[in-house]
């Protein structure tokens, strides 16, 4: 039997526009996670939607996994801008992925304060030690893409008409950053092209299974450049996404 192609998208706008292109759905549920699973070309395509955030990501990336073996899966979706380049409407795909969440701060004592800045990332997959004492865990961890994924999504680039498409490196965490001075510092310290909360978690939920992973994200914000927030950027991302499906079915 064909292996499916898992999509995951966190909010209704995220996941149902793909959702009502399937054929011959049916929908499964599995606590809040609700699952449309149908075909795209009459190759079995199931469409996540996950909530938000990084824990919601995971658990609904686990359960599809143990449940529906996916032969790959795509996390989609919205995103802030990180690279003033960036345009909304613009699209990311994750050429790599990491957890802007996964900090180290400095050692002070008491009323010696809290200096952001000079937090350091931290590796919680370096080692099966404490990542607070072992030095490995001093270290950026990079989720990179499937290489045939990231092949589909550049080659139907052309399809999307309302923004360009570049590959980059999406950041995650449960957080919403609007101090452009913190965007910035992720922005240099983990080279981040853009921020959400779910594609890092997934990545490496993915990874863990060892099954092959892309981020697409597309901006619905960019606070380094004034770009305003457009809800309609949810749906455009969908429509690109499914035809990274198409290509990849018909591809690989
Ligand atoms: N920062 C964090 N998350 C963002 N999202 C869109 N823009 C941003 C941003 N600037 C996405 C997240 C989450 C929801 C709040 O929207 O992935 O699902």
């Amino acid at each position: 039997e064909q292996r499916p192609i898992l999509i995951e998208g966190p909010m209704p706008i995220e996941a149902k526009a793909f959702a009502d292109r399937l054929e011959n759905v049916e929908q499964e549920t599995s606590g809040i996670y609700d699952f449309y699973i149908g075909t795209v070309d009459d190759y079995p395509v199931i469409v996540v939607k996950t909530s938000k955030g990084m824990e919601n990501a995971a658990a609904a990336t686990a359960v599809a996994i143990e449940r529906y073996n996916p032969t790959a899966i795509i996390s989609q979706g919205t995103s802030g801008g990180h690279d003033p380049n960036l345009n909304v409407f613009d699209i990311v795909l994750g050429k790599r992925t990491v957890n802007i969440g996964a900090l180290k701060t400095g050692d002070k004592t008491e009323n010696e304060g809290i200096e952001p800045t000079e937090w350091i990332p931290m590796d919680l997959m370096a080692s099966e030690g404490s990542a607070g004492e072992d030095p490995d865990a001093e270290n950026i961890r990079y989720y990179e893409a499937d290489e045939d994924l990231l092949a589909a999504a550049n080659a139907v680039k052309d399809k999307h008409t309302k923004g360009k498409v570049v590959e980059g490196t999406i950041g995650s965490a449960d957080v919403w950053n609007n101090e452009v001075d913190r965007i910035k510092w992720f922005h240099e310290t983990f080279g981040t092209s853009v921020e959400e909360m779910e594609t890092a978690s997934a990545a490496q939920i993915a990874k863990a299974y060892e099954v092959p992973f892309l981020g697409v994200r597309i901006l619905s914000n960019n606070k380094t450049n004034d770009g305003e927030y457009n809800p309609d950027t949810a749906t455009a991302n969908q429509e690109y996404v499914y035809e990274v499906v198409k290509e990849y079915i018909a591809t690989y």
